[in-house]
């Protein structure tokens, strides 16, 4: 199959994910038969510093004339960057709400799972988070106060701002049915969220929803108002199974949903109209402060991406290749528990669950030649750690642990460092290195930061 897809890498961070997320889904072509045809265009920023506008005509005929669009992420520093200097219908955003507009993506679905491998970022407490959760979000894109008439004027010399909040029955009902309908297919649960208790839109829409209630009488409904909703998500967000809303308050609640899965970095999101076009994009911003350091982690770009092969192309199985990332998400779970010190769980895993015997060897061994190194690093034994540590080098390399590699690295560069040998520099930036290649396990490129940064609070910047 040829799929034709239109890319906004768009700015800050989004270049990044965006070309890991292409060798993603290169993999999965490669694996199935299918042929990606790429073609970028500029939006946000990018398309501001170009042609003074964050997106053109011809960046809406591009985008409209591919099988599915996928995005990465745009806007600035909104008190640094320039773009932030222009009239509000100029700055990088306004690119991003036009684009849904002309491409009438009414329907935007942020899921929000709790991964088994990733259950140890969630901050809620374990017995909340030990329920597990798999909610998605059906937020209405393209209208409410987002698209409403909005003005800012002077009366009696009094500024005044004034936002509007519309929602017409059909613009309602339209994202009611696909909510009642994607529940239908997970578990027959729809919680429409509104604030029925004040405003006029929720009202109309409570009703509107329970008129295309009476066509799904398989899928359960409930109404929750949106302040009950924010807390719900955390004190018990194993009830939630579709939670349709309107968009200011799919805009939060999303926001929330994704920390609770542990970090907003790993949400992704399906924009979608009513034909089988969509626009997939991960939840979070562009991470200015991040950019450029290769160090994002494109892990909710990949999921979009996963996403636009279900709902678009119809590749259930390749959206499913969960091979392709599985092996990450368990690198991140045991550099989770080493970096915490997690010595309890760390444990659990190495004898319960670590997949098979070998895994469970590999990751005991060099659990313990780590400690035994890091041990005498504290106690400035530097050549035995230093021994430990090539053992531990060969064992890595024997096995292909990249993760590993990169902590002896990493390791190897603060006794160097210690012993005032400059070798430290290059044994660090291979570190780093290693990590840029394999650019989407950001837990590797944090292990060589991490260790940057505690050098240069030691002694200072180099
Ligand atoms: C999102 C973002 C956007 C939104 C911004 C960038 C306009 O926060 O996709 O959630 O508010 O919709
Ligand atoms: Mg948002």
């Amino acid at each position: 199959m040829e799929l034709h897809i239109t890319c906004i890498p768009g700015d800050g961070i989004g270049p990044e994910i965006v070309r890991e997320t292409k060798k993603v889904l290169d993999k999965v072509a490669h694996k199935y038969g299918h042929k990606m045809i790429y073609k970028d265009i500029l939006m946000g920023g990018a398309s501001i510093d170009v042609h003074g506008v964050p997106l053109t005509e011809e960046a809406i005929a591009d985008a409209k004339a591919a099988d599915a669009v996928l995005m990465g992420s745009i806007g600035g520093n909104t008190t640094t960057s320039p773009w932030y200097k222009l009239p509000p219908e100029k700055r990088p955003e306004a690119g991003l709400l036009a684009l849904r507009k002309a491409l009438n993506l009414f329907a935007n679905l942020r899921p929000a799972v709790l991964y088994d491998e990733l259950a140890a970022a969630c901050p809620l407490k374990e017995e909340i988070s030990k329920a597990g959760f798999d909610m998605l979000i059906m937020r209405e894109l393209t209208g409410g106060l987002y698209f409403g008439e909005r003005k800012t004027i002077e009366e009696n010399g009094v500024r005044k701002a004034i936002d509007t909040l519309t929602y017409d029955e059909n613009e309602i009902r339209r994202i009611a049915i696909k909510g009642f309908d994607i529940a239908r297919k997970r578990k027959k649960k729809v919680t429409s969220v509104d604030k029925a208790n004040v405003l006029d839109s929720s009202r109309l829409w409570r009703r509107v929803v329970e008129e295309v209630a009476k066509g799904y009488p398989d899928v359960t409904l409930e109404h929750m108002l949106v302040d009950n909703c924010a807390m719900q998500l955390v004190k018990d967000p194993a009830q939630f199974d579709v939670i349709l809303t309107e968009n200011m308050f799919g805009d939060i609640l999303s926001d929330e949903a994704s920390m609770v899965t542990g970090s907003i970095g790993m949400l992704a999101s399906a924009s979608l109209n009513d034909t089988k076009f969509g626009l997939y994009e991960p939840s979070h911003g562009s991470a200015p402060d991040i950019a450029g350091k290769d160090i994002a982690n494109p892990i909710a770009t990949v999921l979009s991406a996963a996403m636009m092969l279900r709902y678009s192309f119809d590749l259930d199985e390749e959206a499913d290749a969960r091979e392709l990332w599985t092996d990450i998400m368990r690198a991140h779970k045991v550099q989770f528990y080493l970096l915490k010190n997690d010595e309890a769980r760390l444990n659990n895993w190495l004898t319960k669950e670590a997949p098979n015997e070998k895994e469970r060897f590999c990751t005991h061994r060099y659990y313990q030649y780590l400690m035994k190194a890091k041990v005498y690093i504290w106690q400035e034994q530097y050549v035995q750690a230093g021994m430990h540590l090539r053992s531990l080098l060969d064992f890595a390399d024997q096995y292909g642990m990249i993760y590993l590699g990169i902590q002896i690295r990493a390791l190897e560069a603060i006794i160097h460092f210690r012993c005032g040998n400059p070798a430290w520099i290059e044994k660090l930036e291979q570190a780093i290195l290693i990590a840029k290649e394999y650019g989407f396990i950001r837990v590797l490129a944090d292990e060589g930061e991490a260790i940057y940064e505690l050098l240069a609070d030691q002694y200072g910047k180099q």
